[in-house]
């Protein structure tokens, strides 16, 4: 059974039958059921009431290609050659990889419902219940290999800030290198990987993940977040989200192109959550206590320790309790 058309049936909230659905969608009621706990299991709440069917604990609303590549401007779009809404996948991030060298995989947006393998950094896990969050990744082509690079992390945290300041949202800032914090606590993050030449030619896969509704599969992620759906005021339209997202990342992206993060600094440091604060800095074979200056013109981290104000390109970061 088509699990897209089921999803797009329920998606309503409404109470719907199993001999609507059955005949609808062509299958036996053995099938619906199967089909029900495997929504079920992708992150959904669906409710039975004998008699009445099946309901959605709360309507939910698609995400839908043609709407969001319509909704984008004439630079985001002119850039676009292939655009995906993938309802199950296991990585947004894996899709684009996978395309990166082609024609296509050149301008590739790829947006998807629910991941199986969603990716974090560090080998972490990216928690991805369906229809509840938006999950996507963009190809980037970079000339310059790695060394083009820097600070792209930091500026893509900078424009998912932007975006998310039009719809009314406050109390963001960002954490080094990019995560962007909504309250003090996680709201969304953000993927980089690489392939092509690192010292060349070579494609960026851009992964963005930002929460937008609370979902149980989330009770399993180990660090402190927040959806965006806590402190708005309305609903929140994940289409509409993820136009105002790539416009403001195609936009970026094209500025970084020219004049690279030097450009974003200042806006960066208007939204450093670390700016003063003490911290662990923590690298690969090494912990470095110190004071948070800032970011230079790289997106390096400043650092000032033993008296000294040093950069670092890497590492993550602990902020340790002021006495
Ligand atoms: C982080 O650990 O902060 C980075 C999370 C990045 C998650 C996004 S969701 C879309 C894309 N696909 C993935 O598998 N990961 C990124």
């Amino acid at each position: 059974m088509d699990l897209h058309k089921l999803i797009s049936m329920l998606a309503d909230g409404e109470f719907h039958s199993g001999e609507e659905i059955g005949e609808c969608l062509g299958v036996s009621r053995a099938a619906i059921w199967k089909q029900i706990k495997r929504i079920e299991e992708l992150g959904l709440d669906v409710f039975k009431v004998t008699g009445k069917g099946y309901k959605l604990s709360a309507p939910i609303r698609l995400l839908d290609g043609d709407r969001i590549f319509d909704g984008l401007n004439s630079s985001a779009s002119s850039w676009i050659r292939k655009l995906d809404v993938l309802t199950i996948t296991d990585s947004t991030n894996q899709r684009a990889l996978d395309l990166a060298d082609t024609v296509a995989g050149k301008g590739y947006l790829c947006f998807a419902e629910y991941q199986s393998q969603g990716r974090g950094r560090r080998g972490r896990k990216w928690v991805s219940p369906l229809g509840s969050n938006l999950y996507f990744s963009m190809v980037k082509e970079f000339a310059n290999g790695a060394a083009a690079l820097e600070g792209l992390s930091l500026m893509v945290g900078l424009s998912i800030v932007n975006a998310l300041k039009e719809f009314d949202i406050g109390g963001l800032s960002l954490k080094w290198p990019n995560d962007v914090i909504l309250e003090g606590k996680k709201v969304a993050g953000i993927l980089l990987e690489m392939t092509g030449d690192p010292s060349g030619l070579c494609q960026v896969v851009i992964g963005v993940g930002i929460n937008v509704a609370k979902s149980k599969m989330m009770d399993e992620i180990d660090q402190a977040w927040i959806s965006l759906g806590e402190v708005s005021n309305s609903s929140l339209d994940r289409n509409q989200l993820a136009i105002s997202v790539v416009n403001s990342l195609v936009a970026s992206l094209e500025k970084f192109e020219v004049e690279g993060f030097a450009a974003f600094r200042p806006g960066w440091s208007e939204y450093d959550a670390l700016k003063g604060r003490s911290v662990s800095l923590t690298t690969a074979n090494n912990s470095i206590n110190g004071d948070v200056v800032g970011v230079d013109d790289t997106g390096g981290l400043l650092l000032r320790t033993e008296g000294e104000v040093k950069c670092f390109k890497g590492g993550e970061i602990t902020v340790r309790l002021e006495s």
